[in-house]
């Protein structure tokens, strides 16, 4: 947005790259509840925006695009209505139910224990589980048998500890556990006409190799031609137009749906199924497209807000991209107290790589601390094939970062999980 337009930025901390940005192109910056339609209402008011975006889960939840449309404000991004095909998976899976059913895995919805114990014996009958609360959990909810469960006895128990906490909607999903190779698409829209780019695939397992607790996501990349070492063409077709049906549903029923649609596929040996409908450009993936992106983004969100998107906007660079995350080394293990790094912002861009900050907040000039125990900073490159977008990765990482922060040096390279 701020390449070219005054970037306002309402965030939860300082965000070093938003706040640059912000300067950089005159625009204000405040720092508040994210979730409060109002507040942000009001700042886009003071500041006469003529066009919002608002791309994460919990603000979409929270309904803050319901808001800003109630405030006259031009806004990008799904209603409360339109952004339950992420905050509640109970709903997800009754819209793949409709459009294509065979897409979805075999699953159950439990809200009591006693329902938690009858879909852990029916659909365990057949095999190891995954268990999905229904609500948001910022990407660290799901725990499948195996990676993070011993057995289904134990996917009980974290059935019984979500219902009885009460956290993340005090409901789960049961679902027959699925291996077989993952991969993402960003689908941007309007609400009716649709734009695919290249499909992602992320690393979501805290280690490399596909170890330790499930995560935002730890990188992910993007690869020429726009496939991925075990998608076909084909495949992703049918993936694209299961995000079809899925966001004609959503317009046909009412629930307004502008911006992007991060949705997870599995490719296993019977078809695809679909593992999730995000409401928002994936974190990383989104980085990935955004990398690739070789057109206007204030041109394409005008598009979103008009009912007006065609593919010509969208042009996408036929190159390799690669997002790694910098992150705490408590990240998904445990509590931080904040973690000191430094970033010499000349030395990463001598390699070709590029930053944007994310959980972290500038202590003086090239001196950074991590906010909370979320991903820190991103590095990206982008190159001709993904084995030179993963050397420039690691040459700005180690030319311009310093401290305490962990990364997967895995990232880019398959089969991971496949
Ligand atoms: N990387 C997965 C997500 O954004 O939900």
């Amino acid at each position: 947005m701020a390449e070219s337009s005054a970037l306002h930025a309402f965030m939860g901390h300082a965000n070093p790259t938003l706040c640059h940005l912000a300067a950089r192109t005159g625009g204000a910056v405040a720092i508040g509840n994210v979730c409060d339609g109002d507040a942000i209402s009001n700042f886009a008011v003071d500041h006469d925006i003529n066009l919002a975006f608002v791309s994460s889960d919990d603000p979409l939840a929270a309904g803050v695009v319901d808001s800003l449309l109630d405030h006259g404000i031009r806004a990008v991004g799904p209603t409360r209505l339109g952004s339950e095909i992420e905050w509640n998976k109970e709903f997800c899976r009754s819209v793949i139910a409709r459009i294509s059913p065979e897409s979805n895995p075999a699953f159950a919805v439990a809200r009591t224990p006693d329902e938690a114990r009858t879909a852990v014996h029916r659909i365990g009958a057949n095999g190891p589980l995954a268990i999905k609360p229904v609500g948001l959990t910022g990407g660290k909810g799901v725990k499948v048998v195996g990676p993070h469960l011993a057995d289904n006895e134990a996917a009980l128990g974290y059935a019984l500890e979500i219902i009885g906490s009460g956290r993340h909607g005090g409901a789960v999903l049961v679902e027959e556990r699925i291996c077989a190779p993952e991969f993402t698409i960003q689908a941007m829209t309007d609400g009716h006409s649709i734009v695919f780019p290249p499909a992602t695939y992320d690393y979501p397992y805290r280690f490399a190799g596909d170890t330790g607790p499930g995560t935002g996501g730890m990188g992910s990349c993007a690869l020429p031609g726009g496939l991925l070492p075990f998608l076909e063409k084909e495949t992703f077709d049918e993936a694209c137009d299961i995000i079809r049906g899925v966001i004609s549903y959503l317009d046909e029923s009412g629930r307004e749906f502008s911006g992007c649609m991060n949705a997870g596929f599995f490719v296993t040996q019977d078809g695809l199924r679909v593992i999730e409908c995000n409401a928002r450009f994936g974190d990383p993936e989104g980085i990935n497209i955004m990398a690739l992106f070789d057109g206007d983004w204030m041109d394409v969100l005008g598009a979103m807000s008009t009912r007006s998107l065609s593919a010509d906007l969208v042009p996408m660079s036929d190159k390799a991209s690669l997002v790694t995350y910098l992150v705490a080394p408590e990240y998904a293990l445990g509590t931080s107290d904040g973690h000191l790094f430094t970033v010499d912002e000349d030395a990463i861009a001598a390699t070709g790589g590029s930053i944007l900050f994310s959980s972290a907040i500038e202590e003086s000039p090239g001196a950074y601390r991590t906010v909370g125990t979320s991903r820190a900073m991103a590095v990206t490159a982008t190159a001709r094939e993904i084995g030179e977008a993963r050397s420039i990765a690691a040459k700005a990482i180690d030319a311009g970062i310093t401290g305490d922060l962990e990364w997967r040096d895995d990232i880019g390279v398959f089969p991971a999980r496949t």
